[in-house]
């Protein structure tokens, strides 16, 4: 999830409206940013490491007598942190600024690649200036870009330039969110209206498969097919704090809200499911190490613990490897029996926890295969891993992990299918997995329709000051999880427990001031699971239950209040199932005044043990 500006316009400052617009953009990833801007036909690229004041030492001059130009805050997805992976990328005289992933990046670089292009970066984005470049061989800069949109797939927002054609900027949109800004002087695009409001409050939203031709005078849409498309302007209501959160009150709610395009963006091109594979490239130097692995040993710490705990159950269940998950804090200091035919695994959003790092440390000198679920590219545990799967999740900003969370399931998943068809799984079960995976973006977004029955539940169970989380199977770490978050954020104590060990003790807790949040969807433990809810009833505890869709009405029977979530394997459960627990934790935080995006006594990434 990077940040891109674009400016053209009769101002002579691009420079410095670029670099502003930059550093309101930084939330959205700052491992390194660059920018190039115009004066004439000729251009002026700099980049550096690290964050955008890093960037503004270098541009000088070119802060002003700039009329148009682009920039980029970069948030790694392919190649690590560095000067040569920053953005624009250029080849001959077009230069761009990407947001998104190209799925097909790497047939489409060994292609140009023969055709004499030569890459300076290991990113996917330079493919698609190269592209451009190469139909620009016979087509106008306008021509050259809608014959590029032919060949590229995945998910994009750029802007472009071509120095033959100093005029005029393009920009396009396809699944990755840019906004133009039309202000008195000129156009500002950015990838979110943070950039744009202090310059002006009417926008204009771009919908996918729409391309943009800005002159410094006025603005023409088309849709990819090529066709003029009317849009039309609205104005702006948001201050600056509030365009970061695209409105959402707080980043944790936009995160929550935020997760069908984080599991798209944690699958988009690693499945092939008409071959029952998933396809990931960050294991393609181990894949034969993999073949040969005999146990799994999964370490993380909190929400990604939980993580580690259903891909436990998936890695058991379908790949048929024995799995076991342990918290990092502890993996080190007793004694870990590790070989080279054991893989550990570290789950980490930061990539930068330090537990995490010394388990994965004390693995590697025990002689294991040490990999990483890692969103934060470039980080630590990245580096320091033999190989690794990136989320791809974008920058999570509220402290409490929710995105984070159902992209390393999807990536579970993906791994799980990985292995299973490495071993004894069938074409027809790997199909089934990944076809039915790739329907989660949509389940999830039926869950928020929910919302309101969901914040009047949250409301009401607000008053307790403890609470049962209970899930069996796969819903077990869901349950733990759920009971982290509402620990996290509203500070009501929870244990999060298995639904079936409960009455081996914590049973005695239960009475009318003890309420238990249930995960109950339709899967193989549904019956045992109704038999917790008589156990808890029958000693005057209320209970919330989590449901599979069409299940409500018989569920009400035992059940004080019901949350549905769609239907879907039981695997995946899991990646529906925490949804509205997320949402029961942020809404009663809310309601108890708490800042949920920055919860006390916690810190977003724990680097020190
Ligand atoms: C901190 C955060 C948690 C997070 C955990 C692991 O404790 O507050 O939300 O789950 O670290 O972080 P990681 O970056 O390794 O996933």
């Amino acid at each position: 999830m990077c940040g891109i500006v674009g400016y053209i316009g009769k101002d002579n400052n691009a420079g410095e409206v670029l670099l502003e617009g930059l550093k309101r953009l930084e939330y959205r990833g700052y491992d390194s940013a660059g920018i190039c801007v115009m004066s004439g036909n000729k251009s002026k690229t700099f980049k550096a490491v690290g964050k955008v004041v890093e960037l503004e030492k270098k541009i000088g001059k070119y802060r002003t007598d700039t009329t148009m130009g682009i920039a980029h805050t970069r948030w790694a997805t392919h190649g690590k942190p560095s000067v040569k992976n920053a953005h624009p990328h250029s080849s001959g005289k077009i230069h761009l600024v990407h947001n998104g992933i190209i799925e097909n990046y790497q047939e489409l670089k060994e292609k140009l690649i023969k055709k004499g292009h030569k890459f300076s970066s290991e990113t996917d984005s330079e493919v698609v200036a190269h592209l451009i470049d190469e139909y620009s061989n016979k087509n106008d800069f306008e021509q050259a870009v809608f014959a590029a949109l032919q060949d590229i797939r995945g998910a994009y927002a750029l802007v472009m330039l071509s120095e033959d054609e100093p005029e005029k900027m393009i920009a396009v949109r396809n699944s990755s969110p840019l906004v133009i800004g039309v202000a008195d002087d000129g156009f500002v695009l950015a990838s979110d209206a943070s950039a744009i409001i202090q310059h002006t409050d009417k926008v204009v939203y771009l919908d996918d498969e729409e391309l943009v031709i800005f002159t410094p005078e006025t603005y023409k849409v088309k849709t990819f097919a090529g066709r003029n498309k009317y849009k039309k302007e609205q104005t702006l209501e948001w201050n600056d704090e509030q365009a970061q959160k695209e409105g959402y009150k707080h980043f944790m709610l936009k995160e929550i809200f935020e997760q069908p395009s984080a599991v798209a963006d944690a699958i988009r091109g690693r499945i092939i499911v008409k071959d029952g594979l998933a396809k990931l490239g960050g294991l393609v130097d181990v894949e034969d190490k993999l073949r040969d692995i005999k146990r799994i040993v999964i370490v993380s710490c909190g929400t990604s613990y939980c993580a580690g705990l259903v891909g436990e159950y998936m890695l058991e269940e379908y790949a048929g490897i024995p799995t076991e998950v342990e918290y990092a804090s502890e993996f080190r200091y007793r004694k870990p029996l590790i070989d080279k035919k054991t893989a550990v695994i570290a789950i980490s959003q930061s990539g930068e926890t330090a537990d995490t790092l010394a388990a994965i440390r004390e693995a590697k000198n025990k002689g294991g295969l040490t990999l990483g679920i890692v969103n934060a590219v470039g980080s630590t545990i990245a580096r320091e891993t033999d190989a690794g799967i990136y989320n791809h999740a974008g920058p999570e900003v509220g402290v409490a992990s929710t995105k984070a969370f159902t992209s390393q399931l999807s990536i579970l998943v993906l791994l799980t299918v990985f292995l299973g068809r490495q071993r004894d799984m069938s074409l027809t079960m790997g199909k089934k997995i990944l076809s039915e995976l790739n329907k989660l973006p949509k389940k999830i977004d039926e869950i928020f329709e929910d919302g309101k029955n969901i914040k009047r539940i949250a409301n009401k169970y607000t008053k307790y000051e403890s609470m049962f989380y209970l899930g069996r199977k796969y819903n077990f770490p869901i349950a733990m999880e759920g009971a982290l978050k509402i620990k996290e954020i509203s500070y009501i104590h929870a244990e999060g427990y298995p639904s079936g060990e409960m009455k081996h003790g914590p049973i005695a807790l239960i009475d009318k001031d003890f309420p238990s949040v249930i995960l109950a969807p339709k899967d193989s433990v549904y019956d045992k699971t109704l038999s917790a809810i008589e156990e808890i009833k029958a000693r005057g505890g209320k209970v919330v239950a989590i449901t599979t869709v069409g299940n409500e009405e018989k569920i009400k029977k035992h059940a004080n209040d019901v949350i549905e979530i769609p239907k879907t394997l039981e695997m995946l459960t899991p990646l529906l199932a925490v949804v509205p627990l997320q949402l029961l934790a942020y809404y009663a935080g809310v309601k108890k005044g708490f800042d949920v995006d920055k919860p006390r006594n916690l810190a977003k990434s724990v680097t020190v043990e």
